[in-house]
Protein backbone atom coordinates (compact mmCIF):
# COMPACT_ATOMS: atom_id res chain seq x y z
CA UNK A 1 0.00 0.00 0.00
CA UNK A 2 1.09 3.60 -1.16
CA UNK A 3 -0.81 6.57 0.40
CA UNK A 4 0.79 9.79 -0.24
CA UNK A 5 -1.32 12.83 0.20
CA UNK A 6 -0.35 16.62 -0.37
CA UNK A 7 -0.07 19.23 1.61
CA UNK A 8 2.96 21.76 3.40
CA UNK A 9 4.94 21.31 0.15
CA UNK A 10 2.03 22.54 -1.81
CA UNK A 11 2.79 25.55 0.33
CA UNK A 12 6.05 25.57 0.27
CA UNK A 13 6.43 25.40 -3.43
CA UNK A 14 4.27 28.34 -3.64
CA UNK A 15 6.31 30.93 -1.34
CA UNK A 16 8.59 32.93 -3.50
CA UNK A 17 11.57 33.13 -0.84
CA UNK A 18 12.20 29.32 -1.03
CA UNK A 19 11.94 28.90 -4.64
CA UNK A 20 15.83 28.93 -5.13
CA UNK A 21 18.18 26.93 -3.37
CA UNK A 22 15.99 27.12 -0.67
CA UNK A 23 17.61 26.34 3.10
CA UNK A 24 15.77 26.45 6.51
CA UNK A 25 17.07 28.26 9.52
CA UNK A 26 17.58 27.66 12.72
CA UNK A 27 14.25 28.53 13.52
CA UNK A 28 13.21 25.78 11.73
CA UNK A 29 9.93 27.07 9.85
CA UNK A 30 8.51 23.94 8.48
CA UNK A 31 7.64 25.09 4.67
CA UNK A 32 11.37 26.33 4.58
CA UNK A 33 12.24 23.16 6.25
CA UNK A 34 10.03 20.72 3.85
CA UNK A 35 11.02 22.91 0.49
CA UNK A 36 14.74 22.10 1.44
CA UNK A 37 14.45 18.28 2.12
CA UNK A 38 12.68 18.67 -1.58
CA UNK A 39 15.05 20.60 -3.09
CA UNK A 40 18.16 18.07 -1.43
CA UNK A 41 16.20 14.36 -1.61
CA UNK A 42 17.83 13.57 -4.88
CA UNK A 43 20.73 13.10 -4.30
CA UNK A 44 20.15 13.11 -0.09
CA UNK A 45 21.04 9.13 0.41
CA UNK A 46 24.76 9.29 -1.69
CA UNK A 47 25.34 12.40 -0.30
CA UNK A 48 24.50 11.12 3.29
CA UNK A 49 26.95 8.12 2.97
CA UNK A 50 29.58 9.91 1.59
CA UNK A 51 29.35 12.49 4.31
CA UNK A 52 29.14 9.92 6.93
CA UNK A 53 31.88 7.89 5.35
CA UNK A 54 29.39 4.99 5.09
CA UNK A 55 28.87 4.89 9.10
CA UNK A 56 25.35 5.99 8.34
CA UNK A 57 24.40 2.17 7.35
CA UNK A 58 26.09 0.96 10.38
CA UNK A 59 24.34 3.58 12.57
CA UNK A 60 20.58 2.33 11.09
CA UNK A 61 21.45 -1.41 11.25
CA UNK A 62 21.83 -0.70 15.46
CA UNK A 63 18.92 1.68 15.79
CA UNK A 64 17.19 -1.71 13.74
CA UNK A 65 18.71 -3.67 16.78
CA UNK A 66 17.66 -1.56 19.35
CA UNK A 67 13.75 -0.95 17.84
CA UNK A 68 13.71 -4.59 17.39
CA UNK A 69 10.40 -4.69 15.56
CA UNK A 70 8.89 -7.90 15.35
CA UNK A 71 6.18 -9.68 12.87
CA UNK A 72 2.79 -8.24 13.56
CA UNK A 73 4.10 -4.84 14.89
CA UNK A 74 3.19 -1.69 12.92
CA UNK A 75 6.03 0.90 13.51
CA UNK A 76 6.10 4.52 12.38
CA UNK A 77 9.15 5.68 10.75
CA UNK A 78 8.53 9.63 11.17
CA UNK A 79 10.71 12.40 9.54
CA UNK A 80 11.62 9.04 7.11
CA UNK A 81 12.59 10.83 4.40
CA UNK A 82 13.45 8.49 1.34
CA UNK A 83 12.16 5.31 3.65
CA UNK A 84 15.85 3.92 3.89
CA UNK A 85 15.99 3.34 7.69
CA UNK A 86 11.95 2.00 7.59
CA UNK A 87 12.72 -0.80 4.57
CA UNK A 88 15.66 -2.22 7.14
CA UNK A 89 12.93 -2.32 10.10
CA UNK A 90 10.84 -4.06 7.62
CA UNK A 91 13.47 -6.48 6.98
CA UNK A 92 11.94 -8.25 10.71
CA UNK A 93 8.43 -8.77 9.20
CA UNK A 94 7.01 -5.72 11.12
CA UNK A 95 4.55 -3.46 8.78
CA UNK A 96 6.70 -0.22 8.87
CA UNK A 97 5.09 3.18 7.63
CA UNK A 98 7.44 5.97 6.24
CA UNK A 99 6.04 9.36 7.10
CA UNK A 100 7.36 12.67 6.30
CA UNK A 101 6.37 16.14 5.15
CA UNK A 102 8.86 16.16 2.20
CA UNK A 103 7.02 14.92 -0.93
CA UNK A 104 10.32 15.21 -2.76
CA UNK A 105 11.84 12.70 0.00
CA UNK A 106 9.11 10.05 0.13
CA UNK A 107 8.98 10.06 -3.96
CA UNK A 108 12.88 9.68 -3.86
CA UNK A 109 12.22 6.39 -1.77
CA UNK A 110 9.09 5.07 -3.59
CA UNK A 111 11.14 2.56 -5.12
CA UNK A 112 11.99 0.69 -1.48
CA UNK A 113 8.27 -0.68 -1.65
CA UNK A 114 7.27 0.77 1.93
CA UNK A 115 3.81 2.59 3.01
CA UNK A 116 4.44 5.91 2.58
CA UNK A 117 2.05 8.74 4.04
CA UNK A 118 2.89 12.54 4.05
CA UNK A 119 2.46 13.84 7.37
CA UNK A 120 3.63 16.41 9.83
CA UNK A 121 5.74 15.02 13.21
CA UNK A 122 3.82 18.32 15.34
CA UNK A 123 0.09 17.04 13.71
CA UNK A 124 -0.07 12.96 13.06
CA UNK A 125 -2.97 11.83 10.80
CA UNK A 126 -3.21 8.56 13.03
CA UNK A 127 -5.72 8.18 15.81
CA UNK A 128 -4.65 7.57 19.24
CA UNK A 129 -2.55 4.57 20.55
CA UNK A 130 -2.23 3.34 16.39
CA UNK A 131 1.44 1.73 16.64
CA UNK A 132 3.80 -0.65 18.88
CA UNK A 133 6.67 2.08 18.17
CA UNK A 134 7.98 4.89 17.25
CA UNK A 135 11.02 6.21 15.60
CA UNK A 136 12.99 9.31 13.91
CA UNK A 137 16.79 8.86 12.66
CA UNK A 138 18.20 11.90 11.60
CA UNK A 139 15.22 13.71 11.35
CA UNK A 140 14.10 15.47 15.28
CA UNK A 141 16.73 17.92 15.06
CA UNK A 142 14.88 19.86 12.44
CA UNK A 143 11.00 20.02 13.89
CA UNK A 144 10.22 23.51 14.76
CA UNK A 145 8.99 21.89 18.39
CA UNK A 146 10.78 18.95 19.68
CA UNK A 147 8.68 18.45 22.90
CA UNK A 148 5.56 18.76 21.11
CA UNK A 149 6.01 16.40 18.89
CA UNK A 150 7.69 13.76 21.51
CA UNK A 151 4.63 14.28 23.13
CA UNK A 152 2.31 13.52 19.48
CA UNK A 153 4.18 10.69 19.00
CA UNK A 154 3.52 9.66 22.52
CA UNK A 155 -0.27 9.95 21.38
CA UNK A 156 -0.17 8.02 18.33
CA UNK A 157 1.86 5.07 20.55
CA UNK A 158 0.27 2.25 22.39
CA UNK A 159 0.28 2.61 26.28
CA UNK A 160 3.97 0.20 26.76
CA UNK A 161 5.23 1.16 23.56
CA UNK A 162 8.23 1.87 22.20
CA UNK A 163 10.26 5.31 20.66
CA UNK A 164 13.75 4.90 19.25
CA UNK A 165 15.75 7.93 18.42
CA UNK A 166 18.85 7.70 16.45
CA UNK A 167 20.52 11.39 16.14
CA UNK A 168 23.85 12.95 16.04
CA UNK A 169 24.95 14.02 19.47
CA UNK A 170 27.30 15.24 21.76
CA UNK A 171 30.93 13.03 22.11
CA UNK A 172 31.77 13.15 25.88
CA UNK A 173 35.35 12.74 25.07
CA UNK A 174 36.47 16.74 25.40
CA UNK A 175 39.12 16.13 22.45
CA UNK A 176 37.01 14.42 19.87
CA UNK A 177 34.13 16.67 20.74
CA UNK A 178 37.02 19.39 19.77
CA UNK A 179 37.65 18.29 17.02
CA UNK A 180 33.89 17.06 15.31
CA UNK A 181 32.91 20.51 16.40
CA UNK A 182 35.45 22.28 14.96
CA UNK A 183 35.71 20.73 11.37
CA UNK A 184 31.84 19.36 10.88
CA UNK A 185 30.98 22.85 9.52
CA UNK A 186 33.77 22.83 7.57
CA UNK A 187 33.55 19.41 5.94
CA UNK A 188 29.93 19.42 5.68
CA UNK A 189 30.02 22.59 3.43
CA UNK A 190 32.75 21.05 1.72
CA UNK A 191 30.93 17.81 1.03
CA UNK A 192 27.78 19.41 0.20
CA UNK A 193 29.67 21.35 -2.16
CA UNK A 194 30.64 18.55 -4.43
CA UNK A 195 28.03 15.66 -4.08
CA UNK A 196 24.85 17.50 -3.45
CA UNK A 197 21.98 19.54 -5.84
CA UNK A 198 21.68 22.19 -3.10
CA UNK A 199 25.14 22.91 -0.82
CA UNK A 200 23.18 25.82 0.93
CA UNK A 201 21.26 23.33 2.98
CA UNK A 202 24.30 21.24 3.75
CA UNK A 203 25.47 24.33 6.07
CA UNK A 204 22.18 24.24 7.40
CA UNK A 205 22.10 20.37 8.33
CA UNK A 206 25.82 21.24 9.94
CA UNK A 207 24.36 24.17 11.91
CA UNK A 208 21.49 22.15 12.91
CA UNK A 209 23.84 19.25 14.13
CA UNK A 210 25.81 22.12 16.57
CA UNK A 211 22.92 23.00 18.30
CA UNK A 212 21.12 20.12 18.82
CA UNK A 213 21.34 19.48 22.64
CA UNK A 214 23.44 16.50 24.16
CA UNK A 215 22.68 12.80 25.28
CA UNK A 216 21.48 13.72 28.39
CA UNK A 217 19.44 17.38 27.78
CA UNK A 218 17.71 15.42 25.13
CA UNK A 219 16.76 12.16 27.89
CA UNK A 220 15.10 15.04 29.41
CA UNK A 221 13.39 16.52 27.08
CA UNK A 222 12.15 13.37 26.10
CA UNK A 223 11.27 12.35 29.75
CA UNK A 224 9.33 15.57 30.27
CA UNK A 225 7.42 14.66 27.30
CA UNK A 226 6.31 11.75 28.96
CA UNK A 227 8.05 8.83 28.25
CA UNK A 228 9.08 6.34 30.89
CA UNK A 229 12.53 4.72 30.96
CA UNK A 230 15.00 7.05 28.75
CA UNK A 231 17.84 5.73 27.96
CA UNK A 232 20.76 6.10 25.55
CA UNK A 233 23.78 4.49 23.79
CA UNK A 234 26.44 6.10 22.49
CA UNK A 235 27.31 4.96 18.85
CA UNK A 236 30.98 6.47 17.38
CA UNK A 237 32.25 8.07 20.23
CA UNK A 238 29.37 9.44 20.78
CA UNK A 239 29.11 11.81 17.29
CA UNK A 240 25.34 9.87 16.88
CA UNK A 241 23.35 8.56 20.09
CA UNK A 242 20.47 6.58 20.29
CA UNK A 243 17.80 7.21 22.48
CA UNK A 244 15.14 4.72 23.73
CA UNK A 245 11.89 5.19 25.80
CA UNK A 246 8.29 3.59 26.49
CA UNK A 247 5.43 4.90 27.05
CA UNK A 248 3.80 4.28 30.47
CA UNK A 249 1.94 1.11 30.61
CA UNK A 250 -2.00 2.41 31.54
CA UNK A 251 -1.90 1.25 35.11
CA UNK A 252 1.41 2.95 35.73
CA UNK A 253 1.62 4.94 38.88
CA UNK A 254 3.19 8.13 37.39
C1 LIG B 1 18.05 14.45 7.60
S1 LIG B 1 16.58 13.78 6.88
C2 LIG B 1 16.55 12.15 7.56
C3 LIG B 1 15.79 11.19 6.71
C4 LIG B 1 15.84 9.72 7.15
N1 LIG B 1 15.17 9.52 8.42
C5 LIG B 1 17.24 9.21 7.24
O1 LIG B 1 17.62 8.66 8.27
O2 LIG B 1 17.99 9.34 6.26
C6 LIG B 1 15.36 14.62 7.85
C7 LIG B 1 13.93 14.40 7.38
O3 LIG B 1 13.05 14.95 8.35
C8 LIG B 1 11.92 15.43 7.67
N2 LIG B 1 11.21 16.34 8.57
C9 LIG B 1 11.70 17.43 9.19
N3 LIG B 1 10.75 18.00 9.95
C10 LIG B 1 9.63 17.24 9.82
C11 LIG B 1 8.32 17.31 10.35
N4 LIG B 1 7.96 18.29 11.20
N5 LIG B 1 7.44 16.37 10.01
C12 LIG B 1 7.78 15.36 9.14
N6 LIG B 1 8.99 15.25 8.60
C13 LIG B 1 9.93 16.18 8.94
C14 LIG B 1 12.50 16.10 6.43
O4 LIG B 1 11.56 16.31 5.43
C15 LIG B 1 13.59 15.09 6.06
O5 LIG B 1 13.12 14.15 5.13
Amino acid sequence: MEVVAGGLNEVARAAPKVLAMPRANLDKDPHEVAAMFDGVARGYDRANSVMTFGFDRRWRTITSHVLDAKPGEKVLDLAAGTGVSTAEYARGGAWCLAADFSLGMLRNGRHRGVPMVAADALHLPFADESFDAATISFGIRNFVDTKAALVEIARVVKPGGRLVICEVSTPPFTPIRFLYRKFLLRVMTLFGRFSSSNPEAYSYLAESMLAWPDQRAFAQTIAEAGWHRVEWLNLTFGVVAIHRASKPPLNSEA
